[in-house]
């Protein structure tokens, strides 16, 4: 099964991409994730990638797609994969159909007055975890590797407008995109908890598992 999570930034994204992979067993392949890896690591990429990610626009294309194209060919895939955050655009949609299959778009779908807050309030670890002040009574340290918890760069609320707007703009069309391939499943994000959500992704899933 090989799937692409759609959802605004904040929608939960990453939060269902981790509880997808443990019972699914899909490889997780996030741009965003390997964007960050290489800007951390001082790459090439990451240089190039740098700039677009602190203002909120998308990295472009031909080394986005590359970069997914090469990661769908070359690496280990498990029981299939799911994309986070690509595609992000219908031109990388249209590319994305060229070298891979498709089976189902899951659309993360949350009102955009919970997203700046999602966001804001978003803390990280390195480990992957991702967590939110509003549920971390205070603590400053990872609950699973104990590691300190982190901010990410374009987590301030200048990026984050400028994040939106570009979903908007850019992003909001694949939902339509999938939709006229039948592929697309529409799931509320923003009326429960995360595991909430997941048993409504799930339920969508099980459909497609034998
Ligand atoms: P990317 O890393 O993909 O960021 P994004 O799309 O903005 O999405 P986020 O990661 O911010 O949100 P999420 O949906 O994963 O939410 P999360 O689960 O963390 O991309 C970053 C940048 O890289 C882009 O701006 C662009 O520049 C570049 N880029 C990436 N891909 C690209 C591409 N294909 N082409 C070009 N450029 C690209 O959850 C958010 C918060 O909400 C957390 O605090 C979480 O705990 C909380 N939360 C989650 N679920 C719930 C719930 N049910 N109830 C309450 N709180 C919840
Ligand atoms: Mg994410
Ligand atoms: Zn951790």
């Amino acid at each position: 099964m090989n799937i692409v999570l759609l959802g605004a930034p904040g929608a939960g994204k990453g939060t269902q991409a981790a509880f997808i992979k443990e019972r699914y067993g899909l490889a997780h392949i996030s741009t965003g994730d390997i964007f960050r890896a290489n800007i951390k690591g001082g790459t090439p990429i990451g240089k190039v990638a740098k700039s677009y990610i602190d203002a909120g626009k998308l990295v472009p294309d031909e080394v986005t797609c590359e970069l997914v194209k090469d990661r769908l060919l070359n690496g280990e895939l498990g029981a299939g994969f799911m994309l986070d955050g690509f595609p992000r655009n219908i031109f990388q949609a249209k590319e994305l159909d060229t070298f891979a299959k498709v089976d189902l778009c899951v659309n993360i779908d949350v009102d955009k007055s919970l997203l700046m807050d999602r966001i804001c309030g978003r803390r990280m670890c390195s480990c992957g975890a991702t967590y939110h002040v509003s549920t971390l009574d205070g603590a400053t340290t990872c609950a699973k590797c104990g590691k300190p918890l982190y901010r990410r760069d374009d987590d301030n609320p200048e990026t984050v407008e400028a994040r939106l707007n570009t979903y908007a703009a850019q992003t909001a069309p694949l939902v339509d995109y999938y939709a006229a391939q039948g592929k697309l499943c529409t799931v509320n994000g923003g009326a429960g908890s995360p595991e909430q959500v997941f048993a409504a992704i799930a339920a969508e899933l099980d459909k497609y598992v034998k």
